[in-house]
């Protein structure tokens, strides 16, 4: 078909990011299709998200599932080749950096349909992450590549990539989040969940913090440390919840374990807290977006202007507790920056650019 966007998603992250570009597409009259690879199924890591983004339910559903990366990629690749064969695009969006992101990639560059890659150029230069080696090949191969951010644009100009293909728009993320700041009721998910008025949240998914037993024993003690200091909720991932409930995760009692939220409920409740801790992509970007103090437990973070622009610090399983009580002390600040067209318009200037590729029918 001639102009049709064939849009990839699979994981919890690239649903918000998915929104505001389809919304912006729609609006010109653009022909479109949502795939949901099935790479997140479970109601709250997916249907959630469509029911409240107002996201239109895919038009294809892989329902490929969990699996090891190379069985998970090789589904979700299979799935998309007999898609992209019938269907045709004239061009395939990708968003963020998860196993469905680069299987989408891979197999338009093999179909020669061109691609373009919301979340461009972001480098955590940690090869052990599966993410980055997504990030990085997902890139080489785009067509498009549009950047959240000035260093995401400076990190594939330094990749040897032509500089007409790269666009800064800004954060379609940070676009879902300012047309539903009013929809975010802190009060409402504090009492629903019976907190303190002072509390963290917490959410951990990272292999390299939940994967590994003795990783997650050290977790566990850092993030029991805070819970002595305040209470924390901590709505939980389903990778790792196993292991870090053999750890002991659930054996404190000012640490409160729920299962992932809706992405209101989840936004309210940061929203209204003290401090969050994460090893989240997503959450760095959003608590720079409404203030809140955030400690991200990684040893990187391929978002850097959340640190430079934001609320965002780098820690530690060692120093986190020490971090958190220098956070609940200061307080929330009164004033914050925020990064450079993080503005809710990105899904626009997207679209804009899309739109100008599309061959016309
Ligand atoms: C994936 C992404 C990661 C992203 C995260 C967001 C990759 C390589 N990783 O990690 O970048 O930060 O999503 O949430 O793509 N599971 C369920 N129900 C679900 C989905 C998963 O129980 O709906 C469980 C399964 O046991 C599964 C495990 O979680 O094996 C991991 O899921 P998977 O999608 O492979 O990776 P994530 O850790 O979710
Ligand atoms: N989120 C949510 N409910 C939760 C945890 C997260 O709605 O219980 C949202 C939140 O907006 C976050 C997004 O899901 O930015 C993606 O989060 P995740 O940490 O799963 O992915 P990442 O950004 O690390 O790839």
């Amino acid at each position: 078909m001639p102009g049709l966007v064939l849009h990839v998603t699979g994981a919890r992250p690239n649903f918000p990011k998915a929104a505001p570009v389809l919304r912006a597409l729609t609006a010109r009259g653009v022909e479109q299709r949502l795939v949901h690879t099935g790479q997140h199924y479970d109601q709250k890591m997916s249907d959630v998200f469509f029911d409240q983004l107002n996201l239109p339910r895919p038009d294809v559903d892989l329902g490929v599932g969990s699996g090891t990366h190379a069985r998970q990629t090789a589904a979700i690749m299979t799935g998309l080749e007999d898609l992209m064969l019938a269907e045709r695009p004239a061009l395939v969006v990708v968003y963020g950096d998860v196993n469905s992101t680069v299987a989408a990639a891979l197999v338009a560059a093999k179909l020669g349909i061109p691609t373009a890659h919301v979340e461009a150029g972001l480098r955590s230069f940690d090869l052990t992450m599966p993410e980055e080696i997504n990030r990085l090949v997902t890139d080489r191969l785009a067509d498009l590549l549009l950047c959240t951010s000035a260093d995401a644009v400076a990190h594939l100009g330094n990749e040897g990539v032509d500089p007409a293909r790269i666009h800064l728009v800004g954060n379609p993320m940070i676009d879902t989040l300012l047309a539903n700041l009013h929809r975010f009721d802190a009060e409402a998910a504090r009492a629903a969940h019976d907190l303190p008025a002072r509390y963290i949240v917490a959410t951990l998914h990272r292999p390299g913090n939940v994967d590994d037993p003795a990783d997650a024993a050290a977790l566990v003690k850092s993030v029991h440390a805070v819970a002595d200091q305040a209470h924390i909720v901590l709505p939980l991932h389903p990778r790792g919840r196993a292991r870090l409930q053999e750890a002991g995760l659930f054996d404190h009692p000012a640490l409160q374990i729920v299962d992932p939220l809706g992405y209101l409920e989840f936004m309210g409740l940061v929203r209204g807290a003290a401090a969050v801790v994460t090893d989240s992509g997503g959450v760095q970007e959003e608590t720079t977006i409404l203030g809140v103090p955030c400690l991200t437990l990684r040893p990187n973070t391929e978002r850097p202007v959340t640190i430079t622009h934001g609320t965002n610090q780098l820690v530690t399983r060692e120093n986190l507790p020490d971090a958190a009580a220098a956070v609940l002390a200061a307080g929330r600040a009164e004033t914050w920056n925020v990064p450079p067209l993080w503005d809710g318009k990105a899904g626009e200037r997207i679209a804009e650019i899309i739109s100008r590729v599309l061959p016309r029918s």
